[in-house]
C-alpha cells in the first residue's frame, strides 16, 4: 500500500493506493470556511490547522481500511511549489513516518501531480497538451511522457483562479471566487457587457489576466446599477475564451489533438462546455471535479509512477537521517 499526502496550500489530503496503482480511498480536509472571512488564504492559519488534522486523518485512513502502518510500503508527498509552512507539515510528517517504517519517500511536484490528475480514473495516451489552470498557475505544457514535460506558455501576471478570486472580491463575494462566479454566471447574460480578451492577438501561448480584472473594476465604477450575474457571466466568458483559444492554438501548432485540463479552474462548467463545443475532432479530457482542486489522489498516482520507476529518496541515506541514527545508538 502507498500512502499519499498533500499539504501544499490550505487543503489537507491523504490517499491510499494499492501496489497495482489503484486508488483505494482518498480523504480531504477543507479549510475554506476558516479562510473565507479573510478573503483569501492566511498561510499561518493553514499550516497550524494542517499540523492538527494530518495525523488523525492518516490514523482514520488506516483504521477505516483495516491497515496497520506496517502495511505501508511507500509514502508520496508534495514537495512544492506551495506555502512553506504547509509544505513543511506534510514533508516533515512523511519523512518521520518513512524513517520509522524504513520505507521509501517519494517527493512529488504539485504541478506535475495536477497535470496527470485525469489518470487517477483513466489512462490516456501520450503526447498531449496540458492546460493547468489553478489559483496559483496558468500554464500550457506539451507532455510527451511522465518525465518529458515542456512548458510552452504561462501567465505573465495573475493566474486564472486568482483572477476569479480577485473579481469575486471586487463584487463582494466570498473566497474562493471561482465556484460562486461559475454559479451566478449561469443566470447572467455574458454579452451584456463587453470586456477585453487579453493577449489573444499576440502570437504566443502566454496569458495575462490582471488587465481583465482592472476592466471589471472600471465597469463596476461606471455601471452603478450593474446586475452581478451579468458581470460574472461576461468576465467568465472573456477569461474562458482566452484559455480555449490559446489551447487550440497550441494544439494546432504542435499538431497534437489530445488535450487534458487540470487545476481548480478546470472544474468550471462554462470552460468545459466551451472546450467541448469548439473541439469536436480532438480528444478533450477533464479530471473529475473533486480531482481538479488540490487532493492527495493525484499525488498518490504520480508517486506510484515514480515508485515503480525507482525514482525515490532512500531516506536512511540522507545525512540528517544518518546523524539521527548515530545519536540514537549512542
Ligand atoms: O488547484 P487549486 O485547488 O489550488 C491551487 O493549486 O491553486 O485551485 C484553486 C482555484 C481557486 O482560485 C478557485 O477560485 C478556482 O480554483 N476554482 C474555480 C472553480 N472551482 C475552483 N474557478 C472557476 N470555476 C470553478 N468552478
Ligand atoms: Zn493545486
Amino acid at each position: 500500500m502507498l500512502l499519499a499526502i498533500e499539504t501544499s496550500c490550505d487543503e489537507t489530503g491523504v490517499a491510499l493506493f494499492s501496489e497495482e496503482g489503484r486508488l483505494i480511498k482518498d480523504y480531504l480536509y477543507s479549510q475554506i470556511a476558516l479562510h473565507s472571512p479573510f478573503g483569501g488564504i492566511v498561510p499561518e492559519i493553514a499550516s497550524r490547522k494542517q499540523l492538527e488534522v494530518l495525523y488523525p486523518m492518516v490514523q482514520k485512513a488506516l483504521q477505516e481500511n483495516s491497515l496497520s502502518p506496517f502495511d505501508l510500503k511507500a509514502i508520496a508527498v508534495t514537495l512544492g511549489p506551495g506555502l512553506l509552512g504547509s509544505l513543511l507539515v506534510g514533508v516533515t510528517f512523511s519523512k518521520g513516518l518513512a524513517l520509522a517504517l524504513k520505507i521509501p519517500l517519494i517527493g512529488v511536484d504539485h504541478l506535475q501531480a495536477h497535470i496527470f490528475s485525469v489518470f487517477i480514473e483513466k489512462e490516456v495516451s501520450f503526447p498531449f497538451i496540458s492546460l493547468l489552470v489553478s489559483g496559483g498557475h496558468t500554464v500550457l505544457f506539451l507532455v510527451r511522457d511522465f518525465e518529458d514535460i515542456e512548458l510552452i506558455g504561462h501567465t505573465r501576471d495573475d493566474a486564472a483562479g486568482e483572477a476569479f478570486d480577485k473579481v469575486a472580491k471586487l463584487l463582494g463575494l466570498p473566497y474562493p471566487g471561482g465556484p460562486i462566479i461559475n454559479k451566478l454566471a449561469e443566470k447572467g447574460d455574458p454579452d451584456r457587457y463587453s470586456l477585453p480578451r487579453p493577449m489573444l492577438e499576440e502570437n504566443n501561448f502566454d496569458f495575462s489576466f490582471s488587465g481583465l480584472k482592472v476592466a471589471v473594476y472600471r465597469l463596476l465604477q461606471k455601471e452603478k446599477g450593474y446586475k452581478i450575474e451579468d458581470v460574472c457571466a461576461a468576465f467568465q466568458k472573456a477569461l474562458c475564451e482566452v484559455l480555449v483559444e490559446k489551447t487550440i492554438r497550441a494544439s494546432r501548432v504542435f499538431n497534437i489533438k489530445r488535450i487534458i485540463l487540470a487545476g481548480g479552474v478546470s472544474a468550471n462548467s462554462y470552460l468545459r462546455k466551451l472546450f467541448w463545443e469548439r473541439l469536436q475532432e480532438e480528444e478533450v479530457y477533464f479530471p473529475h471535479p473533486k480531482y481538479c482542486t488540490d487532493n492527495a489522489a493525484m499525488v498518490g498516482f504520480l508517486g506510484w509512477i515514480k515508485w515503480k520507476k525507482n525514482k525515490f529518496i532512500k531516506i536512511e541515506e540522507e545525512p540528517y537521517a544518518r546523524a539521527f541514527f548515530r545519536r540514537s545508538k549512542s
